[in-house]
């Protein structure tokens, strides 16, 4: 099942709010994807499937424009239909995960990250977050920081495997039930020991989950 990471698509959106709605179901609206996409600042990526693919069939022969002028007189006279190979086919992936984050001077700030309940705990996050940095050392963050719920145990324990420790905390700061976020923080993402855990954390997950699965880096 080739799962792959690639940037987010206007075609995407209607995917990633219904997982955004799953994951946040308290936190609406959500975020503007339309608007993150124009945005310099933000990158957002997708988690897809590629099995759920829906191939198109192949394109027929060209005809020559002659031909075309025969078929089409055809069916005038024939009232025959256009063939079914020319009617509009639905070609979406199925979209299993996604993050965001900002790039905000050398500080990459994760805004959301997510998997598709029916998906998690099959490495899913790990993929998008070993993405985000990779994505953040290509544009020269030096740290990538995010605030996390206190009860996100799950979560919490996702960016402890990867090198983010507790910086801070703030207070009150979900307007849904005042709960208080943590804030974490990686060291310099580009120092030589960072890299190596980075590296180490990346053969565990190719040996766990095979070598089919592959981040972007871009
Ligand atoms: C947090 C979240 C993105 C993790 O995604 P996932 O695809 O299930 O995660 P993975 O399968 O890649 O798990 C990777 C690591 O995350 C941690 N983890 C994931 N689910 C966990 C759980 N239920 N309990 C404890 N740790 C968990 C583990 O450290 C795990 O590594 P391990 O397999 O070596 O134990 C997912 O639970 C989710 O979408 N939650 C709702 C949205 C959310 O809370 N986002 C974070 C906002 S800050």
């Amino acid at each position: 099942m080739p799962d792959y990471v690639r940037l987010l698509r206007r075609e995407d959106i209607d995917q990633v709010v219904e997982i955004d709605r799953e994951a946040f179901p308290t936190e609406w609206p959500p975020p503007n994807f339309k608007r993150e996409l124009e945005n310099r600042l933000a990158r957002y990526i997708v988690a897809c499937n590629a099995e759920e693919i829906v191939e198109k069939p192949e394109e027929p022969p060209p005809q020559s424009s002659y031909r075309n002028v025969i078929s089409k007189l055809k069916r005038l006279f024939t009232g025959d239909k256009q063939p079914d190979n020319e009617q509009p086919m639905n070609d979406k992936e199925c979209i299993m995960g996604f993050a965001g984050f900002w790039i905000m001077a050398d500080e990459a700030h994760i805004t959301t990250i997510a998997t598709r309940e029916a998906f998690r705990q099959q490495g899913i996050g790990e993929l998008l977050l070993q993405s985000i940095l990779d994505m953040a050392k290509q544009r020269a963050a030096r740290i990538v920081t995010l605030e996390v719920r206190v009860s996100n145990t799950a979560a919490q324990q996702l960016y402890a495997k990867y090198g983010f420790n507790q910086v801070g905390l703030r207070r009150g700061y979900y307007t849904d039930n005042h709960e208080d976020a943590v804030i974490m923080s990686t060291d310099h993402i580009a120092s030589p020991s960072f890299q190596a855990q980075l590296q180490e954390l990346k053969k565990a997950y190719t040996a766990k989950w095979g070598a089919d699965r592959y981040p972007i880096v871009s």
